[in-house]
C-alpha cells in the first residue's frame, strides 16, 4: 500500500517506517526536520534496504501536500508530525495550536481533495489528565492539563468528525503512553535536542557521562517508593501497534480511540535501577522537588488494542534499557555522531 508518513524522520515515525517497509508498503515522508535529522532517514533506508520518497516541508504547506498527493497518490496517512514538548507548549501555546491543529486540518483537506480516506493519528495519554481511576481505559474522561495535551485532544475531535462524514473514511487515534527504547540495531533511537525533558533519554546521557546525575522530580508521591510511576512502552512495540492499527483502519470505517501501553507501571527509581543493570554503569541521581504538572502515577488499560488489533506489548523494561544503552553508547551525539 502507498502510505504518506508525516514526521517520518522523528523518533516514533522512523521506527514505524521500519515496520511498514518490512511489511512491503511504499512510503512517502514529509518532514520539516525541525525536531529530526535527515541522517535518521538515511539509516532507515539502509536498515530496511528500501528506498522511499522524502519532501522537506511543513505539513501546513498546502502546495507541498498537493504535489505529494498528486504524484504519490497515498492510500493512507500516518500522521506523526507535530510539536511535542509539554513545557514548551505552556510558553508557546499559539505555536502549538497553529502547528499541531492547523496541520491536521490541511492534511485532511488534502486527503479529501485526493480521495484518501484512511488516517492513523499519533495521540497521547496526556489527553486523560488527572486520573479519575487507573488504569486509564479509552472511556476515561479527558481533561488535558497543558496546551500540548489539548492539541492532541482537539485533533482527536477533528479526526472523529472528519471520519463521520461517511464515505468509508477511517481514523484510528492511538494514545501513546511513554515511548522509550531504540531499534535493536542501535542505528536509530531517540535524539532529543538540548537537555532531555524525558526521563529515559536523560538517564542514558548520565550513563555515557554527558550529564552528572539524574534529578528525580519528587519522592513524596503516593507510590510504593515515592517516585512517579509511568507506563513505559518499547518503541518497537509501539511501531508494531501502528502497523496493526493501519491494517484495522483499511478494513473498518469511522473513528476508534486505542491506548498503546503495556498495562504495567514502573517508578523512576525502578527505571534507574533497570538502566544500571542494562548498562553496567552507575547512575547517580538526586532527589529534587516535584516538577510542575506531574502526577503520581498513570498506566494503560491495553485491553482494547488486544481485542481490536490483536496487538499487545511484548518487550519489558530490561529490553527497553538494553536497546537505549546500545543506541546511546554507539551514538553519543545522536545523529550528529
Ligand atoms: C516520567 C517520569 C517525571 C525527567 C511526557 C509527556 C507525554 C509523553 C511522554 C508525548 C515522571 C520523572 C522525568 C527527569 C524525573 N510525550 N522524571 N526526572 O512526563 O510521563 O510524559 O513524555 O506524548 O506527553 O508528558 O514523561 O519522561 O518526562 O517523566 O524524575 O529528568 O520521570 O517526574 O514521573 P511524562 P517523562
Amino acid at each position: 500500500m502507498r502510505i504518506l508518513v508525516t514526521g517520518g524522520a522523528g523518533y516514533i515515525g522512523s521506527h514505524t517506517m521500519l515496520e511498514l517497509l518490512a511489511g512491503g508498503h511504499e512510503i512517502y515522508v514529509i518532514d520539516n526536520f525541525v525536531n529530526a535529522s535527515p541522517v535518521c532517514l538515511e539509516r532507515v533506508a539502509h536498515l530496511s534496504n528500501h528506498s522511499f520518497f522524502t519532501t522537506s516541508a511543513n505539513v501546513l504547506d498546502e502546495v507541498a501536500l498537493n504535489e505529494i498527493f498528486q504524484s504519490f497518490k497515498p492510500e493512507a496517512v500516518l500522521h506523526f508530525a507535530g510539536l511535542k514538548a509539554v513545557a514548551e507548549s505552556e510558553t508557546l501555546p499559539l505555536s502549538y495550536y497553529e502547528q499541531n491543529i492547523c496541520s491536521t486540518i490541511e492534511l485532511l483537506k488534502a486527503m479529501d481533495r485526493h480521495e484518501c480516506k484512511t488516517i492513523v493519528f499519533s495521540s497521547s495519554a496526556t489527553v486523560y489528565g488527572v486520573p479519575h481511576y487507573l488504569p486509564y481505559d479509552e472511556e476515561h474522561p479527558c481533561t488535558p492539563v497543558n496546551p500540548y495535551g489539548r492539541t492532541k485532544y482537539f485533533n482527536e475531535q477533528i479526526l472523529s468528525d472528519w471520519s463521520a462524514t461517511g464515505d468509508r473514511k477511517s481514523a484510528i487515534l492511538l494514545r501513546y503512553f511513554n515511548p522509550v527504547g531504540a531499534h535493536k540495531s542501535g542505528k536509530i533511537g531517540e535524539a532529543p535536542h538540548g537537555i532531555p525533558n524525558n526521563l529515559v533519554p536523560y538517564i542514558a546521557q548520565v550513563a555515557i557521562g554527558q550529564r552528572a546525575k539524574v534529578s528525580v522530580f519528587g519522592n513524596d508521591y503516593n507510590t510504593p517508593d515515592g517516585t512517579g510511576i509511568r507506563d513505559y512502552i518499547h518503541i518497537t512495540d509501539l511501531a508494531e501497534g501502528h502497523a496493526a492499527a493501519l491494517d484495522y483502519a483499511m478494513h473498518h470505517s469511522g473513528a476508534e480511540i486505542i491506548n498503546l501501553g503495556t498495562g504495567r507501571g514502573h517508578s523512576v527509581l525502578e527505571m534507574i535501577a533497570a538502566f544500571e543493570t542494562a548498562s553496567g554503569q552507575q547512575i547517580n541521581y538526586q532527589i529534587m522537588p516535584r516538577r510542575a504538572g506531574d502526577i503520581d502515577s498513570f498506566f494503560a488499560d491495553a485491553t482494547k488494542a488486544k481485542t481490536l488489533l490483536g496487538w499487545h506489548a511484548k518487550r519489558g523494561v530490561d529490553k527497553m534499557c538494553q536497546d537505549v544503552w546500545r543506541w546511546q553508547s554507539d551514538n553519543p551525539a545522536g545523529f550528529k555522531s
